[in-house]
């Protein structure tokens, strides 16, 4: 890919209105890239991170702001033990190994998902990762583990039943703004664009407050083949779409919030 032309990618090749300024990735297809092979799933959980890693590297690159990864659901937890227990294993092994060359990268981890019913090692290891990197001004790495739409809106939306209870808001004051100042990506400007590998066209209850306006790229490779190329070529299929934000007019890239 790139020998000249129009179909040139990477950092250099993006209009700059063009780029998603915040991407999120379903990593799907784990299982059946390791089945393909007569492999063990946890084979394709562990090339996952590999592709993960490269996938990190290029977003800086290609001048991603933001890049959420989906690495574990809520409802991951109904998987047989021994895999829960490999991707707990990957998880601690990638911040372990990663997080040097994140840190001199210049990447911020944040974490999001449910941590109350973590163990302590887990937990700390994700509060390590974000406190450590905290100062850190390039790409955010948002790290969604344990998470689950649903469950963080439902969370949101206690927290404000709470302020209300105390008296501390009135419910004519909930608005949108004040839903998404309670989520877990508070803070984070919406996705633009949301990549789910292996061909599977839904959102698994992943970020669906934010997603309001992504644009969907649904691609076939599975997770483990991800690599640079086509992570550029869903870069480049964004930057084609127009986004209307219910308008009529395309709004540029970076204006990417909406109400
Ligand atoms: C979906 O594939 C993938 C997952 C449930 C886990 C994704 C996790 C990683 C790529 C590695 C761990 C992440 C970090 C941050 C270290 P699947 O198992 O559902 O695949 P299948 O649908 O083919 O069975």
């Amino acid at each position: 890919m790139g020998d000249g032309g129009v179909l040139e990618f990477g950092a250099a090749a993006l209009a700059p209105r063009s780029a998603p300024r915040h991407v999120a990735l379903i990593m799907d297809g784990n299982g059946r890239w390791a089945a393909a092979r007569g492999l063990p799933r946890f084979e394709g959980h562990r090339r996952g991170v590999e592709a993960l890693r490269k996938t990190v590297r290029a977003a800086i690159e290609l001048g991603v702001d933001y890049l959420t990864v989906y690495s574990f659901s809520v409802e991951n937890w109904s998987r047989p033990p021994e895999e829960v227990q490999s991707l707990l294993a990957l998880l601690h092994r990638f911040i372990r190994n990663d997080i040097g060359e994140l840190r001199s990268n210049n990447v911020r981890v944040r974490v999001i998902g449910d941590r109350i019913d973590l163990s302590d090692d887990i937990a700390a290891l994700l509060r390590e990762a974000e406190e450590t990197t905290a100062a850190n001004t390039g790409l955010t790495l948002i790290v969604a583990f344990n998470y689950g739409a649903r469950q963080e809106i439902a969370a949101a939306a206690r927290a404000l039943a709470e302020e209300v209870a105390a008296g501390r808001l009135r419910p004519g004051d909930i608005d949108a703004d004040a839903i998404s100042a309670r989520l877990d990506t508070a803070g984070i400007p919406d996705p633009d664009l949301i990549i789910r590998t292996s061909g599977e066209q839904r959102l698994s209850n992943f970020m669906l407050w934010q997603a309001a306006y992504a644009e969907l790229l649904f691609v076939p490779v599975h997770w483990p083949d991800f690599d640079r190329a086509d992570f550029e070529a869903a870069i480049d299929d964004y930057a084609h779409r127009d986004r209307r934000f219910g308008g009529l007019a395309p709004v540029g890239r970076r204006a990417k919030t909406a109400s």
